[in-house]
C-alpha cells in the first residue's frame, strides 16, 4: 500500500485539511497527539476500524480509545455522562485523560471488543482537534506502534512501524507527554483507574475523591472481568531484553558497573557514574521528562547491540507511576528491587 506523507506541524498546513477529507472517506491515517501518535479512522466506519487492528496485528478483543474535538460530541456516543465525568472533562479536557463510559449503539462492536462500554478522550494537541473537527466525526485511534512495540512518540517511530501498511502519516512535532493518556472506568457508579497517564492519580482524586486503582496496573494479574483488556498483552517490547531496577543512583550504577553485554536506561544524575554504553531517559528531579523520554530510549536500545538493558525505575508517584506500568510490560515484570 502507497502510504503518503502529510505536511501537519500546524492547524493551518495542508496535510491537515488532506487528512481530514481521507478520513471522512473511510482511510486509516496516523495523527499527532499529545501522548503518542494515533492511528486513526472513523469511529462509525466497521470497515476502517477492522483495517486499524490489521494494521497494528492489534488482538480483536483489545478495545479502541474514541477522539473527539469538542464536548458536545460526547453525548450521543455514551448511555450516560455521570457527574464524575462532567467534574473530570472540565478539570482535564481537552488532555490526556480517558473516559470509559456506557457505551451508546451509535457506535460499531468493533470499537469496544463487544464490550457495553466505550472509552472517549478529546485530545488537546491543536493538529489532533483540527483533524477530528474537519472530519465531521469521531476518530476511533490507539496507539500508532505495531502491537507489542513501544508507543510512538515521533513521527519517524511511525514511518518506521506503519509505512506501507496504512493510507497516510500526519509528520508533526514530537509527543509533548510521552506516555499513553490515563484511562478511568466511570460506568455503573465506579472509579478505577484502569492505565495510570499524564493525568495523574493524585490529580483525579483532588477533582472526585478516592480512585480505586484496577489491579493489573502494578502486577500482571489481570482481574476477571479484564477491566481494560490492554493491560493483559505483553506490551511495549523492544528486542533487547530489559530489567528494571528499583534503587537509589549509587546502588544502580554499582550494579551495573560489573556486567557485561548491557546498556543502561538511566536518569541524567547516574550517566557520569556509568562507563557501559547509555541511554539517558530525563531525570529523577522532573518526572515529566522520563515519560517524554521513555518510549523512544526503549526504541534506541536496540541499536546498541547489546542483549540486556538495565532500566533506573521512577518513582511510582505522580506521573512516575505511568512510567512504572509501561516499564513493568516492557521489563515482562522482571524486576530487581536492590
Ligand atoms: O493516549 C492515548 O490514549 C493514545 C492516543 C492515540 O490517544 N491511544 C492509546 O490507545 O493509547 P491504545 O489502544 O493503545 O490503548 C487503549 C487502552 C487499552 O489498554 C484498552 O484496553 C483500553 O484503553 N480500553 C479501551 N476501551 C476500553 C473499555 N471499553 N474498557 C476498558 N478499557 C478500555
Ligand atoms: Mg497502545
Amino acid at each position: 500500500m502507497n502510504t503518503v506523507l502529510l505536511d501537519g506541524f500546524d492547524i493551518s498546513s495542508d496535510g491537515v485539511s488532506r487528512a481530514a477529507h481521507m478520513l471522512s472517506r473511510g482511510a486509516v491515517v496516523a495523527i499527532p497527539t499529545e501522548t503518542v501518535y494515533g492511528l486513526a479512522a472513523n469511529a462509525f466506519d466497521a470497515d476502517a476500524v477492522r483495517r486499524i487492528f490489521a494494521a497494528k496485528g492489534r488482538p480483536q478483543d483489545n478495545p479502541l480509545i474514541v477522539h473527539i474535538s469538542s464536548i458536545d460530541e460526547l453525548y450521543p456516543l455514551v448511555t450516560e455522562v455521570p457527574e464524575t465525568a462532567k467534574k473530570l472533562a472540565d478539570a482535564f479536557w481537552p488532555g490526556p485523560l480517558t473516559m470509559v463510559l456506557g457505551k451508546s449503539d451509535l457506535l460499531p462492536d468493533e470499537i469496544s471488543a463487544g464490550l457495553d462500554t466505550v472509552a472517549i478522550r478529546m485530545p488537546s494537541h491543536p493538529v489532533a482537534r483540527e483533524i477530528i473537527r474537519l472530519s465531521g466525526c469521531p476518530l476511533a485511534a490507539p496507539s500508532a506502534n505495531i502491537s507489542g512495540r513501544p508507543s510512538p512518540t515521533t513521527a519517524e517511530h511511525v514511518v518506521n512501524d506503519m509505512m506501507g501498511k496504512i493510507d497516510g502519516i500526519v509528520m508533526s512535532d514530537n509527543s509533548s507527554v510521552g506516555v499513553e493518556s490515563t484511562v478511568i472506568l466511570l460506568a455503573d457508579g465506579q472509579k478505577r483507574l484502569l492505565r495510570p497517564g499524564g493525568i495523574t492519580l493524585e490529580m483525579l482524586e483532588s477533582v472526585i475523591g478516592e480512585v480505586d486503582v484496577d489491579r493489573a496496573v502494578l502486577s500482571s494479574e489481570v482481574t476477571e472481568k479484564v477491566s481494560s483488556p490492554g493491560m493483559k498483552y505483553k506490551h511495549y517490547s523492544p528486542s533487547t531484553n530489559i530489567v528494571l531496577i528499583n534503587a537509589d543512583s549509587d546502588r544502580y550504577c554499582k550494579f551495573i558497573a560489573d556486567k557485561v553485554d548491557c546498556a543502561a536506561i538511566c536518569f541524567a544524575e547516574d550517566a557520569a557514574m556509568l562507563s557501559c554504553p547509555k541511554i539517558v531517559y530525563g531525570t529523577s528531579a522532573d518526572q515529566y521528562t522520563l515519560a517524554h523520554g521513555i518510549f523512544d530510549a526503549l526504541r534506541r536500545v536496540d541499536t546498541l547491540g547489546v542483549s540486556c538493558g538495565y532500566v533506573h525505575a521512577p518513582d511510582r508517584s505522580g506521573v512516575g507511576l505511568a512510567v512504572y506500568n509501561r516499564l513493568l510490560r516492557a521489563a515482562g515484570f522482571e524486576v530487581i528491587d536492590l
